[in-house]
């Protein structure tokens, strides 16, 4: 069994699929491990490092490939990189099928086994494996750095013998993962916090990190679905969201928004009257500016000033901390190896929903309906 990991080809992309320490794990399998050349040095690991724990270091990029039963990759690939795949061999990353249906076709086509890693149920069995999550959680802590580095005050109440300076206010839109990890990071630097979600579940776990959690009159178990996420509200709710938001808005210093809803653009919260009821040198951080962003003003990987007020979008900030993001990231995808390898051998159970929800082609077959939908509406 020959597992593989190329280097990433997105722009900015500094991660790396899999780390010296996965590739232990999978070596003790009995399986071959293998890495492009300089794959890991933007994660600060050096071609010495693999080889260390028994890994192959390859520079040949397309052999690479073409060598493999299983890659590994954390974005997902371009059609030419599927072509150069083995029939019958196994792809798995951040795949994001309907970014580019193209793609799917040519997994389709190359009878290629492809997983991606976003669709983890969320259930305890799997969280593990769930890339969602870890990535998340890096992005909210920095997201919350970079709002302190780019706040022109400090986030702490200081006592001095100068006088008194009072703590920056930072609002948390959407206390998910990320959202949760960006309130602890806020609390951590001294800001004072408050926190707002459509699902009222959330209210204990704001509550326990120490912020206040907003009420607009919205939230309710129904904005929650089956699988944990939320709802897209109905246009009054929004109103009356966005009229509490409003005033809570206006007294941040930091407003940090990570809202998403499930396969739909991410919801407006923050509108640009709001944005220009903040004091100038306010900073919004918006973590869904790769779903749209939930400020009207955002545009997605740029920073934008808005009288005074900067609004970051970024992109990818997992990859502003590689070396993290690809240990967790790498864990995630070797923790999901080890559920599709028996015996050295690939098997897989497709009554088990870690691979049923992953599985998007197998066999010269798109997987599920959702799949199936993507491409026909790419052929029509
Ligand atoms: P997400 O990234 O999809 O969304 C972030 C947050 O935005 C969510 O909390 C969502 O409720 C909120 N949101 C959506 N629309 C909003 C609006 N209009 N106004 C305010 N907030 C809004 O969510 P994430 O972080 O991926 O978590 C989704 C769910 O999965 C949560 O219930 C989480 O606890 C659960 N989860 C379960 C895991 C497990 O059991 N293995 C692992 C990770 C997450």
């Amino acid at each position: 069994m020959r597992i593989t990991a190329p280097t990433e080809t997105a722009p900015g992309e500094t991660r790396v699929a899999l780390v010296p320490r996965s590739a232990t794990q999978l070596v003790s399998t009995g399986a071959t491990v293998a890495i492009q050349a300089g794959a890991g040095v933007a994660a600060g690991i050096t071609n010495a490092a693999y080889v260390e724990v028994g890994a192959e270091v390859v520079a040949d990029r397309a052999a690479l490939i073409a060598d493999a039963d299983i890659v590994v990759v954390v974005r997902r690939p371009d059609v030419a990189f599927v072509g150069q795949m083995k029939r019958g061999s196994v792809l798995v990353g951040v795949l994001e099928p309907a970014g580019d249906p193209a793609v799917v076709r040519a997994l389709v086509d190359g009878g290629v086994t492809a997983f991606r890693l976003e669709a983890m149920p969320r259930i305890s069995r799997a969280q593990d494996m769930d890339v969602l999550s870890s990535m998340a959680t890096l992005a909210g802590y920095h997201a919350a750095v970079m709002a302190a580095f780019r706040l022109p005050r400090i986030f702490p109440l200081m006592m001095t013998a100068a006088g008194t300076i009072t703590p920056a206010r930072a609002l948390i839109l959407g206390a998910g993962v990320a959202g949760l990890q960006a309130i602890a990071t806020c609390r951590r630097l001294g800001a004072v916090v408050e926190a707002f979600d459509v699902r009222p579940a959330v209210r204990d776990q704001v509550e326990s990190l120490g912020a206040r959690f907003v009420e607009t009159g919205v939230e309710s178990e129904s904005q929650q679905d089956t699988g944990g996420y939320a709802r897209e509200l109905e246009a009054d709710a929004q109103a009356r969201q966005h009229q509490v938001l409003a005033e809570h808005v206006k007294e941040s210093d930091v407003v940090i928004s990570t809202a998403q809803i499930p396969n739909r653009k991410a919801p407006i919260l923050v509108t640009a009257d709001m944005v220009a009821s903040m004091r100038p040198g306010s900073v919004i951080v918006d973590l869904a500016a790769p779903g749209g962003g939930n400020c009207e003003l955002t545009k997605p990987g740029e920073e934008v000033d808005a009288n005074g007020v900067l609004i970051l979008g970024p992109m990818n900030l997992p990859a502003a901390i590689p070396g993290q993001a690809s240990q967790l990231y790498s864990h995630n995808a070797t923790r999901f190896l080890m559920q599709i390898l028996k015996d050295g051998q690939v098997q897989l159970d497709f009554d088990d929903v870690v691979i049923s929800q992953t599985c998007i082609t197998h066999d010269g077959k798109p997987m599920g309906e959702q799949i199936e939908a993507l491409l026909q509406g790419a052929t029509a």
